[in-house]
């Protein structure tokens, strides 16, 4: 092993602190921030670029701040949950912002918009209203990061009152011995949500999609409305990636009376179906198959806008959205990663879209994750 002294110039794409050896090549470290001078620790078989290990601060960057979560950490068996949780909230928001300017300037996207700044959540702690747990039967947690190891946790600071109340009451319930992984597996998964009760919790059963920051979520939801309220009723409409009617509901209240709601999660479908918004068709369809945007426009032949909320993935398929709908006005575009959003928004360019504003906000402090909502017209 070797070490050096270096000041963490930037942070990486992924978040990590970006430092440069006197020797020319780059490392990233985890747990560090811009402005931390420290020593770093790298392997005789260190690459040009490559991961070093964070050994001490010498001077810690101004940005720091006091870390709040006694699991928090990036060994295993330690919850790498939030890693930016050692910076300043403020210093958060600015290397989102960043991250998102950085991966649009990338893919030659951004000439037409001014980034803004980011949307910070009104709590910073206490703000998830549904987490993924993991459990062995005995304790409960989350896994460590870029492994698969187990982290178990006894508290966690940010999600929001209810959710912690019922954290700790499941954390009560146990050692349970039905809930012990099988089949080779080392954690069972809890989804668990405010609205859920102890009685409700099933193992190994996904819940519904929900957006997980409760404050910022009714912000993406105005968002819609105001977006929305521009234009007549009569629009026809997709609502692309739409879960259990988050963002159908506005659409509906708006008074859109053709709305198709596209969405494949069984429980999704279940809890859209039982809502029966007005003004809402429901189309079961998975949006990685082949040929999904002709089955689209034959349920919405004369769409004029399209609200679209995929996962990470973002969309995958674009090429039928190109052929098929003609009449199309206006793309919404909410994206929970940006280089996925990056990416299709050139390929949106590239057809005849124009990117006319983006809006970063953000759901998840702590994390390196930017939620972006956008406008394409065309051209
Ligand atoms: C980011 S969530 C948005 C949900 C909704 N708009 C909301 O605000 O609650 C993405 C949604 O896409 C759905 N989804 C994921 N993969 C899909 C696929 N291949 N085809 C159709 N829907 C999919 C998920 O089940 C989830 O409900």
């Amino acid at each position: 092993m070797l070490t050096f002294v270096a000041t963490v110039r930037d942070l990486s794409h992924k978040g990590l602190g970006v430092v440069d050896h006197p020797d020319g090549r780059t490392f990233f470290v985890r747990g560090t921030w811009p402005g931390d001078e420290a020593e770093f620790e790298i392997s005789l078989a260190s690459r040009k670029y490559d991961e070093a290990r964070l050994v001490r601060l010498v001077v810690p960057s101004k940005d720091r701040t006091e870390v709040i979560c006694a699991h928090r950490g990036y060994l295993p068996g330690q919850c790498g949950g939030c890693p930016w949780m050692l910076a300043d909230y403020h210093s958060q928001l600015h290397f989102k912002r960043k991250r998102l300017v950085h991966a649009l300037e990338k893919r030659r996207v951004s000439s037409s918009v001014t980034v803004p700044n980011v949307m910070p959540s009104p709590k910073v702690l206490g703000y998830r209203n549904r987490v993924q747990l993991k459990t062995d039967g005995s304790r409960l947690g989350y896994v460590s990061e870029g492994s698969s190891v187990f982290a178990p946790v006894d508290d966690c600071v940010i999600m929001n009152e209810t959710l912690r109340g019922l954290f700790h009451d499941l954390r009560s319930t146990l050692p349970r011995d039905d809930w012990s992984p099988t089949g080779g597996h080392r954690w069972s998964f809890l989804d668990l949500d405010d609205e859920s009760t102890l009685e409700k919790i099933v193992l190994n059963k996904r819940r519904p999609f929900r957006q997980g920051n409760s404050e910022q979520n009714d912000v993406m939801r105005r968002w819609i409305r105001e977006k929305f309220s521009a234009l007549p009723a009569h629009f026809p409409v997709i609502d692309l990636f739409c879960g259990s009617g988050n963002f159908t509901e506005v659409l509906s209240e708006l008074g859109f009376t053709n709305i198709l709601a596209v969405e494949v999660q069984g429980t999704a479908l279940e809890a859209l179906t039982q809502a029966r918004f007005p003004g809402v068709r429901i189309l079961p369809l998975d949006m990685t198959k082949k040929g999904v945007w002709a089955t689209i426009a034959r349920s919405q032949p004369h769409a004029k806008a399209l609200l679209l909320d995929p996962p990470r993935e973002g969309l995958e398929k674009r090429r039928g959205l190109f052929k098929y709908l003609d009449n199309l006005e206006v793309i919404y575009y909410i994206s929970c990663e940006i280089d996925t959003f990056s990416r299709d928004a050139a390929d949106f360019l590239k057809h005849g879209w124009q990117l006319q504003e983006v809006t970063p906000i953000d759901l998840f402090p702590h994390t390196p994750h930017v939620e972006v909502l956008s406008v394409f017209t065309r051209r």
